[in-house]
């Protein structure tokens, strides 16, 4: 039997710990927090194609064969053992189905085994509340960006809305797409997106290329394609085409950004995702905060990349409130949209 939730006064009085799967696409991570917000434990082994792009069923075969070690290890890291566990968190969605579904059956084994409560966490959420919780921010305007991502948000009558997004790939994407096409190799520790980065540095000429903005919403196919063309007629420099994209794709982030701040008047930017690890992006976004009287704030490097404790985390407020996700309604959900999930935890 699956023990349901109790209040906090009911339960033990020891620290409680929620542990965190993360695998909605290429990485497999395993997160140990405590229910103060203490991260005890972050670790993550990532699937690296030999070439190309992710393929999902690879992704989750490598998943599954790094599961056992990679959750050895999050125990190892924090000090703690199963015994130390109270809840079991695990990304229920959105991202590729054979990644998300190895992920979802490790969550459903350890919570059964342990007989402790299980909760399916909306990744995009977790990114925003790992943000909130390493920052301390408090109702900011979120601007998330990663491989599968490009969301401006921000909370309203009990959910986080989507005030603009990618009409077509998302900013991570498009940047992961030209950094192939330029030849880049990424690395475990360097994601494509983060080579873009290095050579944009040393980029000097900004190269005339398409901004697409409509409305509060995004498209980056139109500038990628562009992008790629150029490449190949060896006009310009892998270095000056990295700069030139960053800065266009950047600053068509940063203006629905600070539009978002600007209608919904709140005081702080949150930039969180994978690709708010690029400084160049943090730069843009800190002037417009600056601009607009407000606060800028990052995610930590180490919780910028899809990982474990953020799914934890999410999943210790979701259950604070009473929300678990019993086995037989913990299908994996590929769509699972940032706006449809009541953020009931959020005040
Ligand atoms: P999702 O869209 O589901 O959140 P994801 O699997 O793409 O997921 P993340 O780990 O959040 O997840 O983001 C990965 C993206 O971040 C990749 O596109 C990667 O290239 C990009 N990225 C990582 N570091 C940098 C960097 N320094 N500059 C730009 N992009 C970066
Ligand atoms: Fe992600």
């Amino acid at each position: 039997m699956v023990i349901g939730w109790r209040p906090l006064h009911e339960q033990d009085s020891k620290q409680q710990i929620s542990l965190g799967i993360e695998t909605t696409a290429d990485d497999f991570g395993v997160g140990l927090v405590g229910f103060d917000g203490e991260i005890l434990s972050n670790v993550f082994d990532v699937f690296v194609p030999e070439k190309g792009g992710i393929h999902p069923r690879e992704a989750a075969r490598h998943h599954a064969k790094v599961a056992q070690k990679v959750i050895s290890r999050a125990f190892d890291e924090a000090g703690k053992t199963l015994k130390d566990v109270s809840i079991i968190s695990f990304s229920q969605g959105p991202g590729l189905g054979p990644c998300l579904r190895t992920g979802a059956t490790a969550a459903r084994a350890l919570a059964a085994y342990l007989k402790i409560p299980l909760v399916g966490v909306n990744h995009c959420v977790a990114h925003i509340e790992i943000g909130k919780l390493a920052t301390d921010a408090q109702d900011p305007v979120t601007l998330y960006v990663s491989g599968g991502n490009t969301i401006v948000s921000a909370f309203d009558a009990g959910r986080y809305r989507v005030f603009g997004e990618t009409l077509d790939i998302a900013i991570g994407n498009c940047l992961d797409v030209f950094a192939r096409r330029a030849g880049l190799r990424r690395e475990p520790s360097l994601p494509l997106g983060a080579l873009v980065e290095k050579l944009a540095k040393q980029g000097k000429e900004l190269i005339e290329l398409p901004y697409s903005v409509k409305g509060m919403d995004l498209s980056f196919s139109g500038l990628l394609t562009a992008t790629e063309r150029i490449l190949e007629t060896g006009k310009f420099s892998v270095e000056d085409l990295c700069f030139s994209l960053q800065e266009v794709a950047f600053s068509m982030l940063a203006e629905i950004t600070e539009r978002a701040l600007a209608h919904t008047e709140k005081r702080e930017i949150l930039l969180t995702g994978g690709v708010a690890a690029n400084e160049r992006l943090q730069e843009m976004l800190a002037v417009i905060a600056q601009d607009h009287d407000s606060r800028f704030c990052v995610v930590p490097k180490q919780y910028a990349l899809d990982n474990g404790a953020m799914i934890a985390w999410t999943g210790i407020l979701a259950y604070l409130q009473g929300l678990i996700t019993p086995i037989e309604k913990s299908m994996v959900r590929l769509k699972w949209r940032l706006d449809d999930v009541e953020a009931s935890w959020v005040r």
